[in-house]
């Protein structure tokens, strides 16, 4: 699916930017999430992480990637040296979607009118940090910021330049990682996610 641009928001600050997503009704996810997970980091980061939408955890937090899936995304930061207090952190979707089982809440992928209706929040944080790079996390944030469905397999670890000129580095989402059972594929995983991530480091 193709997803269409509508106008552009205009902020003044990441932070306005914020504060009015707060109150986002641009989809429904709003009814169930506790609250808008927004991005964080500095204004003018070099490079954007996008993920797909916050977790159960990231939507208590109201923080992105500060779970299972923040865990092994901080380490292996940590691993090719890239200091994330220095990257700007964000979701294609901003509300938390999920399917109650018991007292848990099963994570549900965003469908393609969510991440077209959130993706006018992305553009905001993109036009306001301006970075040098965005790196891709998974299939929904590459739809989100590609503009439609992509294979990751062949994209990843490679940069698409869109028509704006903005670079998207694709890449995996590191919940895959978590996802694998056999110990020997995980960790292979994560070794190929880490070498992305080194790519990352020199891009940016
Ligand atoms: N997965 C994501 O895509 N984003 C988060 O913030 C947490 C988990």
């Amino acid at each position: 699916t193709q997803l269409s641009f509508d106008e552009q928001p205009d902020f003044p600050t990441i932070e306005a930017a914020r504060e009015a997503a707060r109150t986002c009704r641009r989809c429904q996810l709003w009814r169930d999430a506790t609250q808008t997970v927004f991005g964080e980091g500095p204004e003018h980061a070099a490079v954007v992480f996008v993920g797909e939408q916050p977790g159960d955890q990231e939507d208590l937090a109201g923080r992105p990637f500060v779970g299972p899936a923040g865990h092994v995304f901080d380490d292996v930061l940590e691993e090719a040296d890239i200091d994330r207090a220095k990257t700007y952190v964000t979701n294609a979707v901003k509300h938390f979607k999920f399917e109650p089982r018991g007292k848990r809440r099963l994570h549900m992928k965003p469908n393609a009118g969510e991440i077209q209706a959130c993706r006018w929040w992305l553009d905001a944080e993109l036009s306001l940090t301006r970075p040098k790079l965005v790196v891709a996390l998974g299939a929904t944030a590459a739809q989100a910021l590609l503009g439609k469905a992509v294979a990751v397999t062949k994209l990843r670890g490679s940069v698409v330049e869109r028509d704006d000129g903005l670079r998207v580095f694709v890449t995996i989402h590191p919940s895959f990682i978590l996802r694998i059972p056999e110990e020997i594929d995980k960790q292979a995983e994560r070794r190929r996610f880490l070498a992305d991530m080194r790519a990352v480091g020199k891009l940016m």
